[in-house]
């Protein structure tokens, strides 16, 4: 493959991220077919963070994959924190198992990091993210709001050494609703 450049998405690559959004959900066992509507819903958020949003291409500039974080809460009674939640991440079918989510997905962290935030949420394969250093919410004591299995709701924390513990339930804001 050509030389993959990850970016933050310009306004110009809006619909074309959404066809790569689509049509990386289109043979997904665990989807509503709706991923590509979400991103256009945190984009109109409060919780959307412009750097936080990154695509991968060609030299030439075809799209080949998408990722997004933004900000959810997670409380309980003692404490209210800031996390990301990483969705979607999207890759061209005939361009998957090549190392681009990979790519996408560490370039926010990243970002994440540098931008000071503490650590992100996902729900997903939990084989492919416990690679990238995911593990099991629970462990960490950070709860789903919805049933899921146990595997798939996974927490990484950006930093080696956290300056706080998080704990809590997960708060997805509007957008996800
Ligand atoms: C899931 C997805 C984003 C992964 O992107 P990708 O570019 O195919 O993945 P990568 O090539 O970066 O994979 C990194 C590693 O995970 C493995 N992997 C990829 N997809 C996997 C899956 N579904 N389950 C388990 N492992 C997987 C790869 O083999 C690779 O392992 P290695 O480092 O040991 O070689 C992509 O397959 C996709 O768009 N799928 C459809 C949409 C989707 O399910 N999105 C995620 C929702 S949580």
């Amino acid at each position: 493959m050509t030389q993959l450049l990850i970016g933050t998405i310009v306004e110009s690559e809006y619909d074309l991220a959404k066809e790569v959004v689509k049509e990386a959900f289109l043979n997904e066992e665990h989807t509503d077919g709706r991923e590509h509507e979400l991103i256009g819903k945190i984009r109109k958020s409060l919780e959307y963070n412009a750097e936080l949003e990154v695509v991968a291409k060609t030299e030439r500039g075809k799209i080949l994959g998408h990722a997004m974080m933004s900000e959810v809460m997670v409380n309980s009674e003692e404490q209210s924190n800031v996390v990301l939640a990483l969705a979607p991440v999207s890759v061209l079918p005939e361009y998957q198992k090549k190392g681009i989510g990979k790519a996408l997905i560490e370039a926010l962290e990243y970002r994440a990091y540098e931008n000071g935030y503490i650590g992100v949420v996902v729900l997903g394969h939990a084989e492919y993210y416990q690679k990238l250093g995911y593990h099991k919410a629970s462990e960490f004591g950070i709860e789903p709001p919805f049933d899921v299995p146990d595997e798939n709701f996974m927490f990484k924390y950006l930093w080696d050494h956290p300056t706080k513990e998080i704990r809590g339930i997960v708060h997805y804001p509007e957008a996800f609703l």
